[in-house]
């Protein structure tokens, strides 16, 4: 039939490499699922800049404020980005917006847990935007053209994000004992949901088998949390920090470090709204929606006297 002719004429673009683009035919499925990840990509930047406001008044010096309230505008502008990326699949922001404040879609669990030091704002660029960026490198070679697009211009942003990130950890691992152990006690409440960013065990993954069919995603979860381990470790060794993990060895012959078990009832719970902060992020992005939402009517009853002088 030539709905499948179509399909497979689809596929052979994906399989030559061809980049799909907002004008193309594409299968209602592929569209559907690009919706979800990237409207979902831009939900998790656009709350993940709340864990770090929450430190911009008491950073310790006016430097690491302003690199700071950097990090989180560069956090803002891609989660506009993403939604721009979402927008050319058909659907409109406000329904995006509308899908994360209802709860009905997610964004990275990795933001639902709580700032308590200092020493938080250096593991989150280290850790999270680190397991960012192995996540996002290949998704700027990913099938669709307007959102692989977007990634390389996020990635170039991120390697800032985590290079500040590391920079924070070194100052405190070379500081006083309490800076170190606030170093160490960051680490230890940020490795596990960092490697949990990465997604479910691929055994456990519903949409990983067809979005590499489609090369949306072109590394498996747990081909690129093994990425981040081994990248990580070193780089934990080096501040002089203990890796909060019991199982942890390097395993000479594959040359990757094997490590211990997730747990992955704590990574369900958080992703069914119950970790320490979901309700708090969630209330916070509400609040702000509607204290714009003059803002946003004022803006589009402005342009419509625009357009209703020039129609004049
Ligand atoms: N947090 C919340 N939900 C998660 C998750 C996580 N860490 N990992 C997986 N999930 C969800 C998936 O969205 C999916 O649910 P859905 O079907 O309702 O969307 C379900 O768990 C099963 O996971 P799958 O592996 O089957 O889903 P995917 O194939 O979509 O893989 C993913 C998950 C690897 C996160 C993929 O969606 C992806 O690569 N997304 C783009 C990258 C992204 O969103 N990164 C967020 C990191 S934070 C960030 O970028 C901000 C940075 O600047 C700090």
């Amino acid at each position: 039939d030539d709905m499948g002719q179509e399909e497979r004429a689809f596929q052979a673009r994906i399989d030559e490499g061809i980049k799909i683009e907002a004008k193309d035919w594409m299968p209602d499925a592929y569209r559907k699922t690009l919706i979800r990840q990237i409207s979902q990509h831009a939900h998790s930047e656009i709350v993940g800049q709340l864990p770090e406001g929450n430190w911009v008044t008491r950073a310790p010096t006016l430097k690491r404020k302003s690199i700071l309230l950097a990090k989180i505008q560069d956090e803002a502008g891609h989660g506009l980005y993403l939604y721009s990326a979402a927008e050319t699949l058909g659907v409109s922001r406000d329904d995006l917006l509308a899908a994360l404040h209802s709860g009905k879609a997610k964004y990275s669990s990795i933001f639902n847990y709580p700032t308590l030091s200092w020493a938080d704002m250096g593991a989150i660029g280290w850790l999270v935007d680190g397991s960012a960026i192995i996540n996002q490198i290949p998704l700027c070679r990913c099938s669709y053209g307007p959102y692989a697009r977007a990634m390389i211009r996020v990635c170039k942003e991120e390697s800032f994000h985590a290079r500040q990130g590391y920079d924070i950890m070194m100052s405190l691992c070379k500081g006083t004992p309490e800076q170190k152990a606030m170093a160490q006690d960051a680490l230890n409440r940020w490795w596990w949901p960092s490697l949990m960013m990465f997604g479910p065990s691929d055994a456990a993954s519903v949409n990983s088998a067809q979005s590499a069919q489609w090369r949306i995603k072109l590394f498996s979860n747990d081909e690129l949390r093994q990425r981040m381990v081994d990248q990580t470790v070193p780089q934990i060794e080096y501040l002089g920090l203990t890796v909060p993990d019991p199982d942890l060895k390097f395993n000479a012959e594959t040359g990757h470090y094997e490590f211990g078990e997730i747990d992955w009832s704590e990574f369900n719970n958080v992703l069914k709204g119950n970790g320490p902060c979901n309700r708090e992020r969630l209330q916070t992005r509400v609040k702000a929606y509607e204290d714009g939402a003059w803002f946003r009517d004022a803006l589009v009853a402005y342009a419509d006297k625009q357009a209703a002088n020039k129609a004049a």
